[in-house]
């Protein structure tokens, strides 16, 4: 058992086995992350001390410049010591695509494999704005709520 010190977080974080943000979330700590498989980058964190076995990621979440500097995904890191870490602060993100609440419309529902299907949604206010490799939760009428991703580029009228 490894124990994650998170230095905007008041708890220490305990691993037995997996990923520090598997152990983070499931010990509330509100960790920043997204996709939570190594391709948005939300949940990069400063290695401050210690070691990690870091999985597969993409490079657009984590460059081999960023992990020579000491960076890690926190979705991707498995402790081998105790650590240090600090996540990257999200604000200046949140500050430019702050959280959003919006109605719209499913203009489209077209099948595109087996298990995948585009829809188009026409929202009743200004377009949604995004980054790549951020998604959006959804909630049709007697339907649970699920995270779906964008499919289009930022700023493409669909
Ligand atoms: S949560 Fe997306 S890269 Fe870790």
């Amino acid at each position: 058992m490894y124990t994650v010190n998170i230095e905007q977080w008041h708890t220490p974080v305990t691993i037995r086995k997996g990923t520090i943000l598997e152990a983070a979330l499931s010990q509330g700590v509100p960790y920043p992350h997204n996709c939570r498989a190594g391709e948005c980058g939300n949940c990069k964190a400063r290695l401050l001390s210690g070691q990690v076995s870091h999985e597969p990621c993409f490079k657009e979440a984590l460059s081999d410049t960023e992990r020579g500097e000491g960076y890690i995904l926190a979705c991707r890191a498995i402790p081998k010591t105790d650590l240090d870490i600090s996540w990257i602060d999200s604000q200046e993100l949140e500050d430019t695509l702050p959280v959003k609440q919006m109605t719209g419309e499913l203009v489209e529902l077209k099948p595109v494999a087996h298990n995948v299907s585009k829809l188009g949604i026409r929202t009743d206010d200004s377009p949604l704005a995004f980054f790549p490799g951020q998604y959006a939760r959804l909630k049709f009428k007697g339907l649970p709520e699920r995270s779906y991703s964008m499919a289009n580029i930022p700023n493409e009228q669909i």
